[in-house]
């Protein structure tokens, strides 16, 4: 289970996420439900529920504790505002994950995403002890992308038609960040 946490920027505060954030991540997700709407898969009423929200983040821990995923929440005193994840945490030869995060609109363009971007990727290296992370955006998402960019990722290629976002398969522009060329942990 990952514990790292860390000051983000101003008050915001990047920590892994706890059940009881179920409440607040409903209410962070219901606030920015048509500004996350082309860029999620697409989500059911329940998604929007704390109840919905318990299951998944429950999910999640199951996840974490088995060493699958790293899931982290922004917060600023009692909200969310934010949210990033490791996931598809593959061991052996690869020692790879996958990123994925969002800002609420209301914060976005401060610089949130890429400070908590490197800081996943510093956790990713130091408590997580992976060798890679790769990172997909839409071809459209052209923030995502600079924020990639910003911390480090070289863009690898396109995958075409790689995810069903707003209603349509979408390209994506697939990126990694290679964290050291240490040979794989045996643990
Ligand atoms: C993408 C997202 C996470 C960026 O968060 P953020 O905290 O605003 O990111 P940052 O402030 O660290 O950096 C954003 C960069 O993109 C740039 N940017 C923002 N909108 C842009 C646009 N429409 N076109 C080009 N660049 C844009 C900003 O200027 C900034 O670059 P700069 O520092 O060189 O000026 C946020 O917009 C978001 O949550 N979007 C919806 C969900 C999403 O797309 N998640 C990622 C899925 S791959």
């Amino acid at each position: 289970m990952i514990t790292f946490s860390a000051p983000v920027s101003g008050d915001v505060l990047m920590r892994p996420v706890v059940v009881e954030d179920a409440e607040a991540l409903s209410r962070a997700l219901l606030r920015n439900r048509e500004y996350l709407r082309p860029w999620d898969p697409p989500r059911d009423e329940d998604y929007f529920t704390a109840a919905g929200q318990r299951t998944r983040l429950h999910d999640q821990l199951v996840q974490a504790e088995t060493g699958r995923m790293a899931p982290w929440v922004l917060v600023s005193g009692d909200e969310i505002v934010g949210a990033l994840a490791l996931t598809n945490i593959v061991r052996l030869h690869l020692q790879s994950a996958n990123l994925g995060y969002w800002v609420d609109a209301a914060m976005a363009g401060r610089g949130l995403a890429s400070a908590a971007t490197l800081l996943a990727c510093r956790a990713a290296e130091s408590e997580l002890g992976l060798h890679r992370v790769e990172a997909g955006a839409a071809a459209t998402n052209t923030a995502s992308q600079r924020v990639l960019a910003k911390c480090g990722f070289e863009r690898i290629g396109t995958a075409t038609g790689l995810l069903f976002l707003d209603g349509a398969w979408q390209n994506h522009v697939l990126y990694q960040k290679l964290l050291n060329d240490r040979p794989p942990r045996t643990d």
